[in-house]
């Protein structure tokens, strides 16, 4: 569908029904929240099935025979096959719910290179552990998530963290990138699908592919894709890709790792305890199968729940036949909308002096970093929020990147699929006030 088509289709007003929240008056005034790549606001759709859930269905999963429990457990593996869908994997065995992003991160971290057989491998690489001098090349456009678990890990095996360079238009520099897969035994990259500071869209199906060529492993933090690309996990052939859910309209603290089942399975438990064993005794204990083995203890069932009314919604704004269709089409409709708001809004604050934005990258998604010049961030947000427009200020957890540019933090308005054209006005009109403000 040509992106006029989508446009014509998509009903930003209906959207904005479904989210309570932006009802809020700020001070007396209109809400204007663009801060959505810190989290999203969520529908009526999620609100009503979390109070379902706890007035309805509140048990714990998999373990009771009670009717309760059975209703609870139906209901949690049903959002595990949504989420499948949603990220196109082919089994819901590959499908594990964390509490975050930055824990599904943690977890390949401390299970990937520890298994016991030195000689363990896999179609793409080598499970032995890490030795001395091993690297793992981490871009340089990460948030902290994705570069300090590796750190730790690289401490614990005399394993080297090496950056991947960006140019200044905040792209991964490819030829950096193919020399650094030259250099030494690299054992694994570690790159984000989408860059919560500059908006980047990474090429991640072409980094995959060279990465593999040489037996390296590829982890992808899709924190800032789930909101706004329709994922493909077997098209883009990374190894591990997490998601950090509430920024997807669903609750906190759900997370979600897909990873090869194959690997997966080779893979030793990252924690134990109930939930995660097939036989325990102190002669020895046997492992869950996947996906039970990497999820210890009771789970966020309210939040998987959510999660999946989450998706459901989102699919319910596109049309098509199967879930996965209607995914797809609605994703179309988000990122049409959200790129057109951005790049105007882009567009506009360039026109305002002093107003300096990072991330020109070809491909982008709906996220601005900028600064103003003798105007300190912060300052920003704090001016920006007493006209009611929501934005964040400061590194991102992204200090390396803010390192690069050589500043120490910048403003950021990141769209949702429920943003509008006002939404874009108000933030260019608040900016413009701050500039005068401070001239
Ligand atoms: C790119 C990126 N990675 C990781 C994270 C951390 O996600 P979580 O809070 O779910 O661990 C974020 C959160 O802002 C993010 O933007």
């Amino acid at each position: 569908m040509s992106a006029a088509a989508l446009a014509s289709h998509y009903d930003v007003e209906r959207i904005r029904g479904d989210f309570p929240i932006l009802e809020t008056l700020v001070r007396g005034r209109r809400l204007v929240y663009l801060d959505n790549a810190a989290t999203s606001q969520k529908p009526v759709a999620v609100i009503k099935a979390l109070r379902e859930y706890w007035e309805t269905s509140n048990a714990n999963v998999h373990r009771g025979v009670h009717f309760l429990s059975m209703k609870a457990t139906t209901q949690f593996d049903k959002a595990r096959e949504t989420v499948r869908v949603f990220l196109n994997a082919s089994s819901t065995q590959e499908i594990i719910f964390t509490k975050g992003c930055s824990e599904g991160i943690n977890l390949v971290a401390a299970s990937l290179f520890s298994t016991a057989s030195p000689k363990s491998s896999h179609g793409n690489g080598s499970l032995s552990p890490l030795e001395p001098g091993d690297v793992l090349l981490v871009s340089n456009m990460e948030h902290h998530s994705n570069i300090v678990p590796w750190q730790l890990l690289a401490a614990r095996t005399g394993a080297i963290v090496k950056p991947i360079p960006i140019t200044d238009q905040g792209e991964i520099d490819q030829n950096a990138y193919d020399d650094l897969l030259g250099q030494g035994r690299v054992r694994l990259v570690a790159v984000n699908h989408v860059s919560n500071s500059l908006g980047t869209i990474n090429p991640i199906k072409l980094m995959s592919q060279k990465a593999h060529a040489i037996g390296a492993f590829v982890m992808v933090d899709g924190a800032q894709a789930g909101p706004h690309l329709s994922i493909d996990v077997q098209d883009l052939d990374a190894d591990f890709y997490t998601l950090s859910c509430h920024k997807i309209y669903a609750p906190t603290g759900i997370g979600v790792l897909y990873g090869k089942k194959t690997l997966l399975e080779a893979m030793p438990p990252y924690q134990g305890g109930g939930d995660m064993i097939r036989t325990v005794d102190f002669s020895g204990t046997t492992f869950a199968e996947l996906p039970f083995k990497f999820e210890a203890g009771t789970p966020n069932i309210s939040g998987v729940i959510g999660l999946g009314a989450a998706i459901e919604y989102l699919a319910s704004l596109g049309q098509g036949e199967s879930l996965r269709e209607k995914l797809v089409h609605s994703f179309a409709q988000f990122s049409d909308h959200e790129n057109r708001l951005a790049r105007q809004a882009e567009d506009q604050l360039r026109q305002v002096s002093g107003v300096r934005i990072y991330g020109q990258a070809k491909e982008k998604a709906s996220v601005i970093s900028f600064t103003i010049d003798g105007v300190h961030p912060h300052d920003i947000g704090t001016f920006l929020d007493a006209e009611g427009v929501a934005v964040r200020a400061g590194h991102h957890c992204c200090m390396p990147v803010m390192t690069r540019y050589g500043i120490p933090a910048t403003a950021r308005a990141s769209f949702a699929l429920y943003n509008t054209e006002a939404d874009v006005e108000a933030l260019v009109k608040a900016v413009s006030n701050v500039k005068e403000m401070f001239a």
